[in-house]
């Protein structure tokens, strides 16, 4: 059993205190206790104010009672009650060097595995056959990431899937000029892509061949089969380097395209028309999902399939909610995919519930903005050209090589090494440190400083860090905590609160929660480095204090990173 979070530890004891002074029972989770901001206070307590109004009973007269019956067992001193009945806490010196020095023997460092492990099958990255990736397949591919692995270092079981857009009518034009040049050029898939488009406005006998492969490979020729198969695996060649390059965990076996749900679209309008759920529309057999109107006050509708008997792009993803769903166990759906794109998930998890696919499972679209450039408009490179995800990549590590040149003292093979960690960790970086549901301005200058919430940042104090830990050398592993000085206080604060900052982004899937949490921590180490000598503290004791707090920040700075899918080189 792991111990409860400070926040938590103080919450369970004022609840109880509150039972034992006025019979109420509360969850620990809803006694609003949080962070105080006020110089000495360490926890506060804000709960008297919304209970005096249920009580009926003056905010602090409620207080008084709840610091009246709380039994503190050396973890608080009494706690003061303040202004209108704000309890302000001050935790006990001797617990938090204590549980400083537990979480210090604590390979995953007070951070509890769930107790209940959900089974989640997370859709991300989702890039397009025969077209490069786009910003919001990166941002896609880098969220979601990150959330696979808070997810998994929860202790929860995730069932990652690529949502391939590998199948409809353009696969009859890409597969035509495939055939006409199978050796042509692929670097560029977008070009390839806009070729065929261009071949097939221009040239009437190339439309109609392509019409027809279109035909063909819906009713599964195998000959167009393998053709499209040619396609595919090219654009996944292209799509894994990508993913090499930034650390993403996706695999082929992640890959659970558009065309893998082919088999269970009849399923699917088969079991909403015996539910009585469709409609005809214009030919096409459609569900109307209640609440959802245009402008004009028309219902809106889904089409299940298309007038020629096609099927589309939402009934594919009914396949997906059915398929992980009934076939996979899933306890959780989630679907990282641009803000655009909301409606369309909303419909169709109103759809599958009206259907009974989602009972008992938590359906959930995890929207995010768009990237910006400096204009407000996409991003651009420095030039003023858009770029391919790859040159964006190529242009972030070269500028990375030179923030890293600057004062390194690392040989010019060691430094392109941490060019890579440094450039990619950036890209990475920002995106992950905005709240995810906002666009976001790409900024080079920004990205890559030194200095404020970034990456860089992160990895520099990290770096800093371990030469001192260098410098120190061999220190005894059990050396005690002590928390003397407010700023080792502070220090000791925030490390305790990792585990919080964990809960609070995997639970909300937003990565920035951990990103600010890391900024505080860093920020917070270089103002204990400041104010408290390591290596030359007065004592040996205080000495092997301060390594042990300085460890403990390393690491905590390295797994936050890591979840984040970001390196951290221990030289810069
Ligand atoms: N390929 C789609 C696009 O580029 C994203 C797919 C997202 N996933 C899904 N199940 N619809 O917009």
């Amino acid at each position: 059993m792991r111990k409860p979070e400070v926040s938590e530890e103080l919450a369970r004891r004022v609840v109880a205190a509150l039972r034992r002074a006025f019979d109420v029972d509360l969850d620990p989770s809803a006694a609003l206790i949080a962070v105080s901001t006020r110089d000495g206070v360490d926890y506060q307590c804000n709960l008297a104010m919304s209970l005096g109004k249920r009580l009926g009973k003056p905010p602090r007269e409620v207080a008084a009672g709840i610091v009246e019956n709380l039994e503190l067992d050396g973890v608080a001193d009494r706690p003061e009650i303040a202004g209108p009945g704000f309890l302000n806490f001050v935790l006990r010196r001797e617990w938090l060097e204590q549980r400083v020095a537990e979480q210090a023997k604590d390979d995953r460092l007070g951070v509890a595995e769930a107790e209940q492990p959900r089974r989640v099958a997370l859709d991300y990255s989702s890039p397009n056959v025969a077209k490069e990736m786009h910003v919001g397949h990166v941002r896609s591919t880098v969220i979601g990431d990150a959330i696979t692995r808070l997810l998994r270092f929860a202790g929860h079981e995730v069932l990652p899937h690529n949502h391939l857009g590998d199948w409809g009518t353009p696969f009859g034009m890409l597969i035509e000029h495939h055939l006409d040049e199978p050796s042509g050029d692929r670097s560029d898939l977008n070009a390839f892509y806009q070729a065929a488009r261009r071949k097939f406005d221009a040239d009437e006998a190339f439309a109609n061949r392509s019409r027809e492969r279109v035909v063909k490979l819906q009713s599964g020729d195998p000959e167009t089969l393998a053709f499209w198969q040619e396609l595919v695996d090219e654009s996944t060649r292209h799509f894994n380097a990508a993913y090499r390059r930034l650390g993403i965990t996706l695999t082929d076996d992640d890959i659970y395209g558009e065309s893998f749900y082919n088999p269970y679209l009849g399923e699917v309008v088969d079991e909403l028309e015996a539910d009585g759920l469709t409609e005809i529309s214009d030919g096409a057999v459609c569900v109307f999902p209640e609440g959802f109107t245009n402008r004009e006050g028309d219902r809106l509708p889904l089409i299940v399939r298309k007038r020629d008997g096609g099927y589309g792009y939402a009934a594919t993803d009914l396949a997906t909610v059915r398929y992980w769903t009934a076939e996979r166990g899933a306890t959780d759906l989630l679907y990282v995919v641009g803000a655009p794109q909301a409606q369309h998930f909303a419909m169709v998890f109103a759809v599958s519930r009206a259907a009974g696919w989602l009972d008992g499972v938590h359906a959930e679209h995890i929207g995010f903005g768009s990237i910006l450039g400096a204009d407000g408009k996409v991003i651009r490179t420095r030039a003023g050209e858009t770029i391919k995800l790859s040159s964006l990549l190529d242009e972030a590590v070269a500028q990375a090589a030179e923030v890293v040149a600057e004062r390194s003292q690392l040989s010019k093979e060691e430094q392109q090494e941490v060019a890579h960690a440094v450039g990619i960790g950036a890209v990475k970086y920002a995106d992950l440190s905005s709240d995810r549901e906002r666009d976001y301005v790409f900024d080079w200058d920004r990205m890559l400083a030194k200095d404020g919430n970034t990456s860089v940042y992160l990895q520099y104090a990290h770096a800093r860090i371990e030469s001192i830990l260098a410098k120190a050398g061999e220190t005894a592993e059990e050396a005690p905590v002590l928390l003397k000085e407010p700023a080792e206080r502070a220090l000791a604060l925030t490390l305790l609160r990792f585990s919080e900052a964990i809960s609070a982004a995997t639970s909300a899937y937003a990565p920035h929660k951990l990103c600010t949490y890391l900024y505080d921590t860093a920020v917070t180490f270089s103002r204990f480095y400041e104010q408290c000598p390591v290596l030359t503290a007065e004592t040996s004791e205080l000495r092997a204090s301060r390594v042990q707090l300085a460890k403990l920040t390393s690491r905590t700075l390295v797994q936050g990173l890591g979840l984040l899918g970001i390196e951290a080189p221990n030289r810069l």
